[in-house]
């Protein structure tokens, strides 16, 4: 792969740590590699993507950060981090209304100095337009603006998680369990795309299997696949399209808007049982789908698993009526 430029911001490598409990439970081993502390602000998965895409803005001489996402966007909030943090600026275009106070992401976004413009439904369904909109302003300035389409799905923000398989090769030769499936949160499918190119190149065994927590199974499928040959031609990378993606379906709730309970109470039971929290938008559901699966069959992803945790942790608090009934042992109204 030819050198890509690349803006060190994660704290790597992360930790896999086992989890004793659950292992006991299903009688495998269980792991969780611990990306939800990449650091940057708890930033998870972005912030490896954004290694590469903030790379490549400030080789093109970019001074401000565009992009766009759900109020409560973990990616936005990460840009608005990263921004922050190099001295750049940062515009998010939300789908939604300004809410009249702000939380969880969003209050940080706004803590960190980002600009927010909120788009209705409407104006969010053709958002490329939008941030043509935001960038021809920017310019017109006298700004240079670089655009990072909803959670960094692009083949460059792929290259991340390529990476992150080649950190796991590492951890695995340092003597890290070596597991025979990595499960992982997918809602674009980029960072399960770069997983499978990494373990190709870095030749680790592990099958990487994705949860999608919004979009049909067959998008997912289908964007990691277009993902793949798109990086593979544009960097010059020595990978097959995988045979198959593989992906546990079936676990997309009500997608990013809401959660239900059954996955409100994934997220409380692994809090107290392992002391690991997971956000209920994203890896609450796809830890829901992992668990449903190895209650089906504990060994259908081997004797050795690990749950690559993405992070998430602040939109956790948006959802602080319905946990709090659930806590108090009330019963819970989904909306
Ligand atoms: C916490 C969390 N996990 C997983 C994902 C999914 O990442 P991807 O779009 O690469 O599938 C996201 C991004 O939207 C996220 O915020």
């Amino acid at each position: 792969m030819r050198q890509l430029p690349r803006t060190p911001l994660a704290n790597l490598p992360t930790p896999i740590l086992p989890l004793e409990r659950l292992s006991r439970r299903f009688g495998v081993e269980i792991f969780v590699k611990r990306d939800d502390l990449t650091g940057l602000l708890e930033s998870g998965n972005k912030v490896r993507k954004l290694e590469f895409l903030v790379g490549e803005a400030l080789s093109q001489g970019a001074d401000t950060l565009i992009t766009c996402g759900t109020l409560q966007s973990n990616c936005c909030r990460a840009v608005a981090a990263v921004a922050a943090r190099l001295g750049l600026r940062a515009i998010l275009a939300l789908k939604g209304d300004k809410p009249a106070s702000y939380d969880g992401n969003l209050l940080l976004s706004k803590l960190l100095g980002a600009d927010v413009v909120y788009c209705a439904p409407e104006e969010f369904a053709r958002i490329e337009g939008v941030l043509a909109g935001l960038s021809d302003a920017v310019r017109g300035r006298g700004g240079r603006p670089y655009v990072i389409p909803e959670s960094g799905a692009t083949e460059l923000g792929a290259i991340g998680y390529l990476e992150c398989a080649h950190e796991i090769a590492g951890q695995w030769r340092q003597g890290a369990p070596a597991f025979d499936t990595l499960v992982i949160t997918a809602f674009s499918g980029g960072s399960q795309a770069g997983l499978l190119m990494g373990r190709q190149l870095a030749g680790l065994s592990a099958e990487v299997v994705g949860v999608p927590i919004a979009h049909p199974a067959a998008q997912v499928r289908n964007y990691v696949g277009a993902t793949i040959a798109r990086a593979a031609a544009r960097f010059g990378l020595a990978v097959e399209p995988p045979k198959a993606v593989h992906l546990l379906d079936g676990y997309q709730g009500k997608g990013r808007g809401a959660s239900r309970k059954e996955e409100l109470d994934t997220l409380i039971q692994l809090a107290r049982e392992e002391g690991i929290v997971l956000d209920p938008v994203y890896t609450g559901k796809a830890f829901l789908g992992f668990l449903d699966h190895l209650a089906r069959d504990p060994r259908e992803f081997g004797s050795r698993v690990c749950f690559l945790h993405t992070g998430g942790i602040f939109s956790l608090f948006p959802f602080r009526d319905s946990l709090s009934r659930l806590l108090d042992g009330d019963p819970l109204v989904e909306s």
